[in-house]
């Protein structure tokens, strides 16, 4: 009999369901939540209400693009945390309701562990090799920078990480200095692909071990802007692809420099990168010049995989049905990384 796992993502600014049968995606519906970008930042009240009014038609139409009935769900998995604590409570109240109403297993999934194992989703007729244990992750997201060792499913050793700002927050306020939209990230790259990365220096953090700052950065661009709008008060409008390619090549530079240390001290040459920076095409390039330098092999996820996503919290509930991980009814959300396992 097939295994069908209803994934649920509401962590943050994306309602997302996605149906896996027997670790093949079926469907992946995303709902973007615009309203943040007028506020240049998520706002948790206005998530959580618009998670509230997405959840039903979007596990809907995940179902049907799966062409999957509820009543054959074998188990709901949905992100319990880390993430704003009002969205989770959309997801997890969902997951509950669903597993009560039909019958399903309840599983409980940690959204920084679906963001690696997202490696794994494969769909059919579209088969790819996955990654080999043990591999590193390096983990990039709006909230997170890990370097991470996982010798399988479950057995993961954050090795390193950072001690203040994470790489999607650097990109994000620096975009926001600059005056361009949120989320920062995938703006600034598309301007850094008509700049020169080497037009401006910007400070690079030393800090001992594979652990990263972002936050010194940050201050860094800060001065740079400051300084020169003295000067020109038309500084930024008229170097905007030249700052974009200098800030982002500092931060994939950053980022590299502590996979390369990582890799040397683990001898471990599987690379994945995971989470929102994964999408960045200056990070790509990177990692797939590094794996011909270094004879790593590197597995870049497909870019609607890297941003959050219900298809990496189903492949994670898919893993975790096959081991038997189920939640009680009792589950509640955790905010904090930290107040969970995985
Ligand atoms: O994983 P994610 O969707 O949410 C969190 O769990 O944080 O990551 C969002 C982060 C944001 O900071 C966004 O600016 C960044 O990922 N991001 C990018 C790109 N696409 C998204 N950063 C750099 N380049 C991109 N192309
Ligand atoms: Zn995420």
């Amino acid at each position: 009999m097939s295994v069908i796992i209803l994934g649920i993502e509401t962590s943050c600014d994306d309602t997302s369901a996605a149906v896996i049968r027997d670790g093949y995606m079926l469907s992946n519906v995303i709902a973007s939540q615009e309203i943040h970008r007028q506020y240049g930042g998520v706002v948790p009240e206005l998530a959580s209400r618009a998670h509230q009014q997405n959840i039903i038609p979007v596990v809907d139409a995940a179902l049907r693009q799966a062409g999957v009935g509820k009543n054959e769900v074998s188990a709901v998995a949905f992100t319990r945390g880390p993430g704003l604590l009002g969205s989770l409570l959309v997801g997890t109240s969902f997951a509950k309701g669903f597993a009560l109403a039909t019958g399903a297993k309840l599983i409980e999934v940690n959204h920084l562990h679906a963001h690696i194992l997202s490696n794994f989703i494969q769909e059919k007729g579209k088969e790819k090799q996955l990654p080999r244990f043990p591999f590193l992750c390096l983990l990039v997201s709006g909230g997170h920078t890990q370097i991470i060792i996982l010798r399988d499913h479950f057995e993961m050793e954050i090795i390193g990480q950072t001690i203040d700002d994470a790489a999607g927050e650097a990109f994000d306020k620096c975009a926001k200095v600059m005056g361009l939209s949120y989320p920062g990230g995938p703006v600034v790259d598309r301007h850094a692909r008509e700049g020169d990365s080497k037009a401006f220096r910007f400070s690079k953090p030393n800090i001992p071990a594979l652990n990263y700052s972002f936050s010194g950065l940050k201050t860094s661009f800060l001065y740079t802007l400051r300084d020169r709008l003295k000067e020109d008060p038309q500084f930024v409008e008229n170097n905007i692809p030249d700052l974009c390619a200098s800030l982002q090549q500092t931060i994939v530079d950053i980022l590299t420099d502590k996979l390369i240390k990582a890799a040397a001290a683990t001898g471990i040459t599987e690379m994945t990168v995971a989470g929102g920076v994964a999408a960045n095409s200056g990070l790509r390039n990177a990692m797939t010049a590094l794996a011909q330098e270094k004879g790593w092999t590197a597995y870049l996820p497909e870019f609607r995989f890297t941003t959050d996503n219900a298809a990496m919290i189903g492949i994670t509930g898919y893993f975790k049905f096959l081991k038997g991980m189920f939640s009680s009814q009792n589950v509640v959300p955790a905010a904090r990384f930290e107040d969970m396992g995985i």
